[in-house]
Parts: structure tokens; C-alpha cells; sequence
């Protein structure tokens, strides 16, 4: 079966199957695996620190692979100008903006003759990333792992919604994680798939062991998963926060949206503990995912995950699975191309 698309041939990749940004895993070691492997791996800004870090980071990718997106996190990505700065002046693949609105950034990205993506948590700020010039788009529904958003809604909703408003490629994550998830998001109109937390559970990927087990451990309706992952967050909480917005500096807005929608840091600074955002990858592995544990920064994508595997396997099996459902499917139906 031929993958090629649209989206493939933006991001220069074999599978139209992008790696998700990830925080203090997300290395350029990992992307090039996924990138290696047929899908377009992810170097996540953040994870490197500083401009400098970045570049070197971006130097080493290209010994290794021709094709690649890096993650600038938008409120949360340390040293933000000094990393735009890196990627126009190495004339990176393809950029991709996430979490907080790109509007101040768009004429920089747009003049460094770039490729631009934007990943948004609703219809209505992957709209708004198009009408700016965003050459695709990545819309998370809310079985994703991150920073949720109070309009956000459940992945394949979300996808068939999106489908008929947004022109330019249009990549689907949140649940994303297996050939099943796959065919059925390119058959609704997806021009692509976003993983961010089952690609996790790879030898490649520098997630802590741990999490890796809790990953195979865990299951998607566990009350503790269900809370943290889909609960809306509390509603005078999200008031008291927008109410703040305009007079907060961004990080530290970005970082209370945080708390308040993944409480994560609330959590954890109650018992006089540092959060992962702030311990980055070594912190993944202690507390509170402890062994036996099936805690972890990953999402409901836990369903698929039974083994772990390298990424070329995850990447091999995903879409063997996917071209077997369109087969049967075809062959089921009478279908002729
Ligand atoms: C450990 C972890 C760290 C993440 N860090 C970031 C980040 O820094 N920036 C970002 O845009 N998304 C981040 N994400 C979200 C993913 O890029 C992706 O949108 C999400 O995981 C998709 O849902 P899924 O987990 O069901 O695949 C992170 C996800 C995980 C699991």
C-alpha cells in the first residue's frame, strides 16, 4: 500500500505518522529513530534549554536523517526568541508551534520561508493557525496527553468536525497509538496521526523504565486516569484563572493552566516535591510512578500499549495493522479501487 500524501510529502516523511512533542523526552536522538523509522520524529525545543543547546541538537539530527519538525512550546519553551532564532537561521525542515497562540510569532515564521505547523487543543485555534498561514495543522482531542483546554472535546468528534472547516493538511492526536486508531482516523479525513504518549513505550525513547512498565500496566477507565485526563477542569478555578490572564507574565500563566488542568504541580508541591515540568526526564521516573504503580505522564493511548518494542517495530506494526483493516475492509465491502 502507498502512503504517500500530502502531508507526507510537507514533511518529507514515508508514513503520514508524525512523534509528538515531549517535554524532557522529546531529544534529537528519539526523533531521528522515529524520523529513521518512516515517521517525522519531533525534537521538542524545551528538552534542550538554550538556543545553543538546540543548535547543536539540530546539527546532530542532520548527520542522521534529512527530514525533521522542532517543538516550540509557546509559553512553556524556555528562551523562546533565542529558539525561533536557531531554527529560521538552520533552516529547519518544518517548525511546529504549540500550546499558547502563535500570533506574535507568525511574521518571523512566515519570513524565514520556514514550514509551519500549529498544534491546537479545539477546532476553533487550528482555524485561527490556518487563516495566519500555518502550512498544516495538528488538533489534539481530549484523550491526549497535556495542557487541556476548556473547549476541548473527544478526538474523533473533533476530527470529523475539523474535516470540513480546515483546508490545509490536518493531523489528528489524543488516543493515537496503534493501526486501529490509525486507519480509523484517516478513513474520517485525517491527512496524518500525532502520537505523543504511545511512542513512548519504545527502547529508543528516554522515558524512565518505569513509566515504560506502568505504560503496559495501565489501563485507559481507571478512575485515577479518567480525573486527570478528561475531567473538565473546576469551574471557578478556570475563572479565577482567566481572570489573571492579562496580568500574568506567560510562563507562569501557562504554567498555572497547568496546575490547574493536569494538577500536576499542585500535587506534587503540596508534599514539598518538585514537578516533572521542572525536574524534566530524571524526574519522570521517581515518584509517584513508582513501581507497581500505573501512573505516568501518558494518556488513555495506555489501551494499546502491551510490550515494548523498538520504534521501528512500534512504526512497522502501526501500519501493517492499518493497511490489514483497509484490506479486509475493502475485500468486505466490494470494493474496487
Ligand atoms: C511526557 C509528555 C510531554 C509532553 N510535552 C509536550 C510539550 O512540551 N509540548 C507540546 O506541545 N506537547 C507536549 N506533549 C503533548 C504531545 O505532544 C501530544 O500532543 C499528546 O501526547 C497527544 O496525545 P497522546 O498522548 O494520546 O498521544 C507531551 C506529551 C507527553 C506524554
Amino acid at each position: 500500500m502507498k502512503w504517500d500524501n500530502r502531508l507526507t510529502e510537507l514533511l518529507g516523511c514515508k508514513y503520514p505518522i508524525m512523534q509528538g512533542a515531549l517535554t524532557g523526552v522529546g531529544t534529537w536522538e528519539f526523533a531521528a529513530a522515529c524520523s529513521n523509522a518512516g515517521a517525522d520524529g519531533c525534537i521538542t525545543a524545551a528538552v534542550y534549554k538554550t538556543p545553543e543547546k538546540l543548535r547543536e541538537a539540530i546539527k546532530q539530527i542532520r548527520t542522521v536523517t534529512s527530514h525533521f519538525t522542532v517543538n516550540v512550546s509557546i509559553g512553556a519553551c524556555p528562551n523562546i526568541d533565542g529558539m525561533f532564532d536557531v531554527c529560521f537561521e538552520e533552516q529547519i525542515p518544518v517548525l511546529e508551534t504549540a500550546i499558547y497562540r502563535p500570533d506574535e510569532y507568525v511574521d518571523r515564521i512566515k519570513q524565514s520561508g520556514v514550514k509551519w505547523i500549529h498544534k491546537g487543543a479545539t477546532v476553533g485555534f487550528c482555524k485561527h493557525a490556518e487563516d495566519m498561514g500555518a502550512d498544516a495543522v495538528v488538533l489534539i482531542g481530549i484523550e491526549g496527553f497535556g495542557i487541556k483546554n476548556i473547549r476541548q472535546i473527544p478526538t474523533f468528534t473533533s476530527l470529523c468536525w475539523a474535516r470540513d472547516q480546515i483546508g490545509v493538511p490536518l493531523l489528528i492526536g489524543g488516543g493515537i497509538g496503534n493501526g486501529r486508531t490509525m486507519a480509523a482516523a484517516l478513513a474520517a479525513g485525517a491527512d496524518g496521526v500525532y502520537i505523543g504518549s504511545a511512542i513512548m513505550a519504545t527502547h529508543e525513547c528516554p522515558i524512565s523504565e518505569r513509566v515504560k512498565q506502568n505504560m503496559i500496566l495501565a489501563q485507559p477507565d481507571e478512575p485515577y486516569r479518567i480525573r486527570e485526563l478528561i475531567a473538565p477542569p473546576d469551574p471557578e478555578a478556570y475563572a479565577e484563572l482567566m481572570a489573571k490572564r492579562d496580568s500574568m507574565d506567560l510562563n507562569k500563566w501557562i504554567r498555572l493552566v497547568e496546575a490547574t488542568f493536569l494538577k500536576l504541580k499542585d500535587k506534587k508541591k503540596s508534599k514539598g516535591e518538585k514537578t516533572i515540568w521542572e525536574e524534566g526526564a530524571e524526574g519522570l521516573g521517581e515518584d509517584p510512578f513508582a513501581e507497581g504503580s500505573t501512573k505516568g505522564p501518558f494518556s488513555f493511548a495506555c489501551a494499546y500499549i502491551n510490550q515494548i518494542v523498538s520504534v521501528q517495530t512500534f512504526i512497522d506494526n502501526m501500519v501493517k495493522e492499518a493497511e490489514d483493516l483497509f484490506q479486509t475492509f475493502a475485500r468486505r465491502h466490494q470494493l474496487t479501487s
